[in-house]
């Protein structure tokens, strides 16, 4: 036992000699603040709730007054001016963080509803422009006449779109809905007025996110602190800020004298060490493997930087590229002048196991589709992993452009999009092919699919992969992985068929025929989802060798791309895994001739379920 622990000690103290006091205090004393923000709130199929919104296992400096949420039959719910509504999708990845809700009284039926207006408090929320008013008319005189009228119980109620001043009903509600299910309405398209109302309509969150994306960015957690000016505080590992982890704190006088203390009292410190070895060693080790990995297989340019150069590097974390789950993505330079990409690892998922999936995952490969990997970061709970820097971003800003639906999204030409269609399907299959291993994503979507300067696509956010030996049959996994929309049926129930890398292959195939449509294939904001389900429409129009419709289809030779592209699409979305191709025999097709490409059968079509089911332990087989 005591060799065990000596044995566990040596890297850690070899470890801590490199790193700063500082960083030692933030090992051994984790704030509870900080730990307990860390956590997010998880409700039902919305998760990853996290400030300003707080309540449940989030307490309540986790957040700013008025954005407190319970967690009511797996429905996240706040309540606001007397009326409660339930939070259906979170949005912050961009600027302006987002909302999506509707009401709770409203929610499946229109019949039973408190009878009060929807008012926000302007100070928490704004609409955003995408909404239109529809009033709701309760018990009115029967005489009346009004378009729109469904019975309920008690008496009927009547639906504008406007509100009416000529009418004596005893209730006049407004709720808010998205403008084009008014439009839809309006023009008698949507029969089912609880489609509209419980399709909800945005809000804005009127909070200060550049002020938390820094502290996020330094590696802090957002919080309240009503002794603040701001009512902000950045919690960090070791203590309470102001604004950011190293930023100006009023607390730095106390930093000072615990540093001087230190210095004096060599031995506390000695002693610290001793203890916080014992707690943070499965950490350590944790570490250790990645550097190790990194000896052993990663590409000779892998480097590992200090958290004060990856500061230095992002200029502090200045210009913010984009965000997901993990946390944030900065743009920076290395000293060579190399454009680089930062992404910062702010939440501390379990022990970090994400961070060793990317690392380990992604420094195996050297491909001209797959994002590269420059250095990294990992200094206790400060993460971050250093890319090239893609200039062209993302592929999902070119397939979709939700502002406005009717602008072309093509504009990238179909001759491109083909040609990046190719380039995934390349990255995907050199990532199956392994030579000694094999790497299954299981995240591909339009997201995680950058572009360079020409367009070139490479794959990256490999947080989710999976490594597996190619000799091996039998791997455990824990619960179904991926986003929503993207994810193949077997991940969810073992009846479809075993997880191998067929997964990927339909992953690509759901993100394929969002490159053709250039729409989602589950598009939430508008109305019942399964109607829109485009493989569907797309799959009876090739079947009848209609017309595709599609858009900027100019000469033959993009019909041609287009319809091989949906034909691949199709084959790759098979319910069956034993059905779909492999990437090899993908990028065959997409590279034949059209004509050789036979119709796949119909696909299991409806909406695949929205979120994973439960997440216990299942066996699966790589075959
Ligand atoms: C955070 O604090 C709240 C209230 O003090 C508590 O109920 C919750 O369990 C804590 N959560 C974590 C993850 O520590
Ligand atoms: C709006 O929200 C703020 C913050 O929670 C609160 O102080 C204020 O009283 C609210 N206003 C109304 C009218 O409810
Ligand atoms: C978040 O909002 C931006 C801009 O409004 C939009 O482009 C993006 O698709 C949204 N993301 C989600 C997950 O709704
Ligand atoms: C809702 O607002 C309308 C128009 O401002 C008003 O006429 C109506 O009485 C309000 N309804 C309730 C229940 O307060
Ligand atoms: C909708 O009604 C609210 C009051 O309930 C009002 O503040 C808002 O301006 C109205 N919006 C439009 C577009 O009419
Ligand atoms: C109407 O009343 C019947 C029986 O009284 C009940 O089963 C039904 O759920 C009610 N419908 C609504 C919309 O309240
Ligand atoms: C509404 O009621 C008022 C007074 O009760 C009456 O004068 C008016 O004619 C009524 N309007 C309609 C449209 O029924
Ligand atoms: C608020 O911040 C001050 C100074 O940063 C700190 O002393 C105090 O404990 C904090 N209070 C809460 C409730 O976080």
């Amino acid at each position: 036992m005591q060799f065990l622990l000596l044995q566990s000690l040596f890297p850690f103290l070899l470890i801590a000699s490199f790193l700063s006091i500082n960083v030692e205090l933030s090992l051994c004393q984790n704030d509870q603040q900080f730990t307990n923000c860390s956590s997010e709130l998880n409700c039902g199929s919305v998760g990853g709730i996290s400030y300003p919104f707080w309540g449940e296992n989030r307490a309540s400096y986790c957040g700013q007054p008025g954005f407190e949420i319970q967690c009511l039959d797996n429905v996240p719910v706040f309540n606001m001016k007397g009326v409660s509504y339930r939070i259906l999708q979170m949005n912050t990845t961009t600027n302006s963080w987002t909302v999506k809700v509707a009401r709770n009284d409203y929610w499946g039926s229109i019949c039973n509803p408190t009878f009060v207006n929807t008012t926000l408090n302007f100070s928490l929320f704004d609409y955003v422009s995408t909404y239109t008013n529809m009033t709701f008319y309760y018990q009115c005189p029967t005489t009346i006449t009004l378009p729109n009228i469904q019975s309920c119980n008690t008496s009927s109620v009547f639906y504008l779109t406007r509100s009416m001043t000529s009418v004596n009903c005893t209730y006049e509600v407004i709720v808010p809905v998205y403008t084009t299910a008014a439009l839809a309405i309006e023009a008698g398209q949507t029969t089912r007025i609880t489609d509209a109302v419980d399709g909800g309509f945005s809000l804005q969150l009127q909070i200060d996110n550049d002020q938390c994306d820094k502290c996020l960015g330094s590696g802090g957690q957002c919080g309240f602190n009503t002794s603040t000016n701001s009512g902000f505080s950045c919690f960090c590992a070791d203590q309470a800020y102001a604004s950011t982890c190293y930023g100006t704190s009023n607390s730095r006088d106390k930093q000072l004298k615990l540093k001087l203390g230190l210095v004096g009292a060599a031995f506390v410190v000695v002693v610290l060490v001793v203890v916080c070895c014992f707690f943070w060693n499965k950490r350590i080790q944790k570490h250790q493997i990645v550097e190790a990995f990194l000896r052993s297989h990663g590409p000779l340019e892998v480097q590992r930087h200090s958290y004060s150069e990856v500061k230095k590097m992002t200029n502090s974390f200045k210009e913010k590229l984009g965000q997901g789950g993990y946390g944030a993505v900065y743009k920076g330079k290395l000293k060579d002048g190399r454009l680089v990409a930062v992404k910062v690892l702010t939440k501390l998922k379990g022990d970090g196991e994400e961070f060793i999936n990317e690392v380990a995952a992604i420094s195996r490969t050297s491909h001209v589709n797959i994002v590269s990997l420059l250095g990294y970061c990992f200094e206790c709970s400060k993460r971050a992993l250093i890319y090239e820097f893609m200039p062209n971003g993302s592929l999902e800003k070119f397939i979709f452009n939700a502002s406005n639906p009717k602008n072309d999204h093509h504009h990238l030409g179909w001759e491109t999009l083909d040609q990046i269609s190719l380039g995934i399907a390349r990255g995907l299959e050199y990532l199956h092919r392994g030579c000694n291993t094999r790497i299954l994503h299981f995240d591909i979507k339009p997201h995680n699919i950058l572009l360079n300067e020409k367009f070139t696509p490479k794959i990256s956010d490999f947080g989710l992969a999976k490594i597996c030996n190619r000799n091996e049959s039998i791997v455990s996994m824990l619960g179904a992985r991926g986003t929503a929309g993207y994810i193949a049926p077997e991940l969810f129930s073992r009846n479809f068929g075993k997880v191998s890398h067929k997964s990927d292959v339909y992953s690509y195939g759901m993100m394929l025929s969002e490159i053709v449509g250039g729409r989602r294939n589950i598009d939430t904001e508008v109305e019942n989802t399964s109607e829109i389900y485009f493989p569907h429409w797309i799959y009876q129009r090739l079947k009848r060798d209609e017309e595709l419709g599609l858009q900027s289809v100019t000469n033959e030779e993009d019909k041609v791309r287009a319809r091989k592209m949906i034909i691949v699409s199709l084959w790759c979305i098979q319910t069956d895994p034993s059905n779909r191709p492999a990437m090899k025999e993908v990028i065959d097709m997409l590279e034949g001739s059209v004509d050789s490409l036979q119709i796949p059968p119909k696909p299991y079509l409806s909406s695949p379920p929205k979120s994973p089911a439960d997440s216990s332990t299942t066996l699966v087989s790589i075959q």
